[in-house]
């Protein structure tokens, strides 16, 4: 089976956030199933640089207001890539993929996602590049116009199905509505159960609209999104498709992700080398400039800041991990008076926090290896990918009962730790006392070493590799597919 993927993100090509590790570590889980997958993505700068065999495909004279080509490569995984190169919407410096120096969206994001979706919608409808794919697997609403396009344009022979997965919610693609034209699509994409959203276009809307399935990265934020609370104003869109709404939680790379072969540890350890841990915890205590001290619980948090991280949350938390001798290592960027509140948290308490500001790959992962847990109290969740890091680094992740984070981690209560099963705590309401509650159990049962150490091993040893998700994913396809009958007329109804 022949799948593209269109993603605006794409590990190791870059990353923001969990949907690039996502899109990088699903093709090649799902390659030993026979699915034979290429990755559509923006060239960004220095991303070409990263694939080796990188040659050009395609030429794409008018793309939205300049001239772009195809360009197919590989990564070191053996990923096969194709990017959109156009230097006038791609070649940008600035505050990654989304964002201008400032820190700003740029203004004309419609056109430089519009022009991905566009050439996406071209690829799948087999006008370019001379392969084309069986179904196309969309990813968020920098992709999700490639489901508008095919609509409006039935001529594409075969006519593959599209899948929309929605990573989150909270970004929907909302634009001006006089942006239309540009973006090479009729008036009546504008009708009011077309991508119209309350006096905007929504890229979102029209993926939610005019994909043939849609899905999200766990069951629970699959049924969270369809109540008015979760739903971020979609949720009536979705319940109209609830019975095409699939939810399957992410696993990660287990290659990338392996404590075992990971470089960027001090000492390699396994679950049958458990000692070994320790030695990256004191490495890092000494790195960050807190006490070295094994008896002390070292908390760690990886995550963009922002409020649906809720790590506001922990901040109004942390006099009471601090009075329970714990220890907090932060990693992460983003909002301003967040990135303060942890800055202002570490100068309180020097003993206590460390705070880094900043992206920093190789240092996620010191912290994944070195900490003892891994807190994270996010609002709403998707999926969360650094909650399974944890579990496979032996850090056992604290976490809100929210979305992924409900699905993946099993709460420590007494009949949890009495059948073995338990591998972290959970929390809820999403609010501080109960956050504070939760990190109190924690540092309780750190100081009981046997009864930690069995949770760890516990963790450790779930499976949290993609091959459950890559084989729900082909069942998925396997369905959209047989939706598809030779020479019927376009877009059938999918049941
Ligand atoms: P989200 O996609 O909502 O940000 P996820 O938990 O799914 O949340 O994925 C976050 C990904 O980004 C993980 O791979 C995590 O390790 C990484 N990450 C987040 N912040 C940082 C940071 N400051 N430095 C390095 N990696 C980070
Ligand atoms: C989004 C979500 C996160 C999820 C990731 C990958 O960024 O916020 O929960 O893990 O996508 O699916």
């Amino acid at each position: 089976m022949k799948v593209l993927f269109v993603t605006p993100e794409c590990y190791p090509l870059v990353k923001t956030g969990g949907l690039a590790d996502v899109t990088g570590a699903l093709p090649l889980a799902l390659a030993p199933f026979g699915v034979e997958s290429r990755v559509l993505l923006p060239a960004y700068p220095g991303v070409r640089d990263k694939l080796t065999g990188a040659r050009k495909v395609a030429t794409l004279p008018d793309l939205f207001g300049g001239t772009g080509a195809l360009v197919a490569g590989r990564t070191a995984d053996g990923l096969q890539v194709w990017l959109v190169e156009a230097p006038h919407l791609f070649a940008r410096t600035g505050g990654g993929p989304y964002l201008d120096a400032n820190g700003h969206d740029w203004p004309d994001n419609h056109l430089r996602f519009g022009a991905l979706s566009w050439v996406g919608a071209e690829i799948a409808a087999g006008r370019l590049g001379g392969w084309q794919p069986e179904l196309v697997h969309l990813h968020d609403w920098q992709a999700a116009l490639v489901a508008g396009y095919l609509h409006f344009d039935r001529s594409a022979r075969p006519d593959p199905p599209t899948l929309l997965t929605i990573h989150n919610l909270a970004f929907q693609g909302l634009f001006g509505m006089a942006e239309l034209a540009s973006l090479r699509l009729p008036p009546t994409a504008l009708d009011s159960d077309g991508m119209e959203y309350w006096g905007n276009l929504s890229f979102l809307k029209a993926g939610v609209r005019w994909s043939d399935h849609l899905s999200t990265v766990s069951p629970t934020y699959a049924r969270e999104i369809l109540t008015p609370g979760q739903g971020m104003g979609f949720d009536g869109l979705l319940r109209e498709r609830q019975h095409e709404l699939t939810g399957i939680a992410n696993g990660i790379d287990v290659t990338v992700w392996n404590p075992l072969t990971d470089h960027a540890l001090t000492t390699p350890y396994s679950v049958r080398r458990l000692p070994a841990k320790a030695a990256n915890k004191a490495a890092l205590q000494a790195q960050l400039g807190l006490p070295v001290r094994p008896d002390a619980p070292l908390f760690c948090v990886v995550s963009r800041l922002t409020t649906q991280k809720g790590l506001d949350l922990l901040v109004a938390a942390l006099p009471r991990l601090v009075a329970r001798g714990g220890q907090l290592a932060v990693l992460g960027a983003g909002d301003r008076w967040l990135e303060d509140s942890f800055r202002h948290a570490a100068h309180e308490h020097p003993e206590h926090v460390a705070v880094t500001i900043g992206y920093d790959e190789p240092l996620s992962h010191r912290l994944q290896a070195g900490a003892d847990a891994i807190i994270v109290p996010s609002r709403f969740e998707p999926c969360g990918l650094t909650q399974l890091y944890g579990l496979r680094y032996g850090t056992l992740p604290v976490v809100a009962r929210v979305g992924g984070l409900a699905d993946t981690v099993i709460d420590a209560n007494e009949a949890a730790l009495r059948d073995g099963v338990a591998t972290g705590f959970q929390f809820s309401p999403v609010e501080v006392d109960p956050l504070a509650v939760a990190l109190e159990r924690a540092c309780e049962l750190f100081a009981d070493t046997v009864a930690w150490q069995r949770v760890v091993k516990r963790a450790m040893t779930r499976d949290v590799s993609w091959s459950v998700a890559a084989g729900a994913y082909l069942d998925l396809y396997q369905r959209l597919l047989a939706t598809r009958l030779p020479d019927t007329s376009p877009h059938p109804a999918f049941t």
